[in-house]
């Protein structure tokens, strides 16, 4: 059964893994966000039991997942090939240096993503994974490689006690605490997007303002979104040297929480996907995506978009659903990813980001 789906998918695949023209581009010249999911039989990149670390949210197999096509897809650009993974290259590239993801619980899918990686690669190599406050900084000793996460799910500044109006959020200020450990680091990638979208008792502050003299309740989701954005994008072209620094913001990390989407009418959310969604009618517009496109298109050249909105909304096979909480029969996970899996290749790309640049 297994080997048929496989054999039908390599099959279904083949006109996204052909090459434009019969050429194969450079990596500089090649958009590596148009392509497809190719069935590899070398994946996954690593085995979750080798990465002793790992949250147990995003350890499906371990948590009882019973299928394993979805570890099987690589990330195929449709005209030019990514590098292959080597851990060693990376940790000897990135010797004495900081890569750090900010952002919400799908940086720290992303960064936990990658120091699998390059853990299960080098499982000698001797590492330190400390957590203080909003960070968690895994460090490996004989390179000194830190891969930093740091938690601010909003980017832009949360007075969380302020003396009139509680948990105050400011559309036009960065929080400098915050932001002082941007400046050193070597690579920075920021997402953020899902806590703007939370109301009632998740709703993460009781104020808002974007001039710190009118106080809202709330505002339109969006148009705060864009404004924190703005404030977000003027703070690092003014304070980020990018002769020093490369800067990625991650697109929106789409979420299967409605079938329909897909044009399945007999689930309501991602779970009991297996297969990833091929064909025209999907991926769907976003407008958050739309507004992340267009600020990082007004930025300096030294930020990039790292494009996974599209490809990952294929990937509805991605998602824990309900094998994050082992035990909890009310979780369904469809927005987070499991690992191995979609991040993986997200870091892939980030790679050849680094490697063309
Ligand atoms: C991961 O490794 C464990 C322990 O060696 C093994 O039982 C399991 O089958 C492996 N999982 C996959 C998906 O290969
Ligand atoms: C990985 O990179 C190292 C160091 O650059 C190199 O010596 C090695 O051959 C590479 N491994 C593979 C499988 O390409
Ligand atoms: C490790 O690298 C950081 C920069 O990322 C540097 O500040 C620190 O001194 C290095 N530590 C060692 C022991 O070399
Ligand atoms: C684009 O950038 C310029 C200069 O940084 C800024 O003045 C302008 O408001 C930005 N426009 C948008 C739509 O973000």
């Amino acid at each position: 059964m297994a080997i048929s789906v496989a054999v039908i998918l390599v099959v279904i695949l083949v006109p996204f893994s052909g090459v434009v023209n019969g050429k194969t581009k450079e990596l500089k010249e090649c958009d590596i966000y148009k392509g497809g999911w190719v069935y590899d039989s070398s994946y996954p990149l690593y085995n979750s039991s080798q990465c002793s670390f790992i949250e147990t949210p995003f350890d499906c197999q371990q948590n009882g997942r019973p299928d394993h096509l979805y570890l099987k897809y690589r990330w195929k650009p449709r005209s030019c090939n990514l590098p292959r993974f080597n851990a060693s290259k990376f940790l000897e590239k990135y010797k004495n240096k900081k890569i750090m993801f900010v952002g919400d619980s799908i940086s720290l899918n992303q960064w936990q993503s990658l120091a699998c990686m390059l853990h299960s690669r080098t499982p000698h190599s001797e590492y330190t994974l400390e957590r203080v406050g909003a960070l968690s900084t895994f460090n490996f000793k004989k390179e000194n490689v830190s891969l930093i996460v740091q938690r601010n799910a909003l980017l832009v500044e949360l007075d969380t006690d302020d003396k009139s109006y509680g948990r105050l959020l400011r559309l036009n200020s960065i929080a400098e605490g915050d932001a002082k450990l941007w400046r050193g680091c070597d690579v920075l990638v920021f997402n953020s997007w899902h806590w703007w979208k939370h109301s009632g008792r998740k709703k993460p502050w009781d104020y808002i303002t974007d001039d710190g003299e009118h106080m809202y309740k709330d505002m339109d989701r969006l148009v705060a979104y864009e404004k924190a954005m703005s404030t977000w994008s003027k703070w690092v072209d003014e304070n980020i040297d990018f002769a020093k620094t490369k800067v990625f913001f991650q697109g929106i990390s789409p979420t299967h929480d409605n079938a329909e989407n897909w044009g399945s009418h007999d689930g309501k959310h991602c779970s009991e996907e297996t297969r990833p969604v091929f064909g025209p009618t999907y991926p769907k517009e976003n407008p958050a995506e739309k507004i992340v496109e267009k600020v990082i298109g007004n930025m300096s050249k030294g930020v990039n978009l790292l494009d996974i909105f599209r490809l990952s909304q294929q990937r509805k096979d991605g998602h824990p659903s309900t094998y994050g909480r082992p035990g909890k029969k009310l979780g369904m996970d469809c927005s987070h990813w499991c690992l191995p899996g979609v991040p993986d290749a997200w870091n892939e790309l980030l790679i050849a980001e680094l490697t063309r640049s």
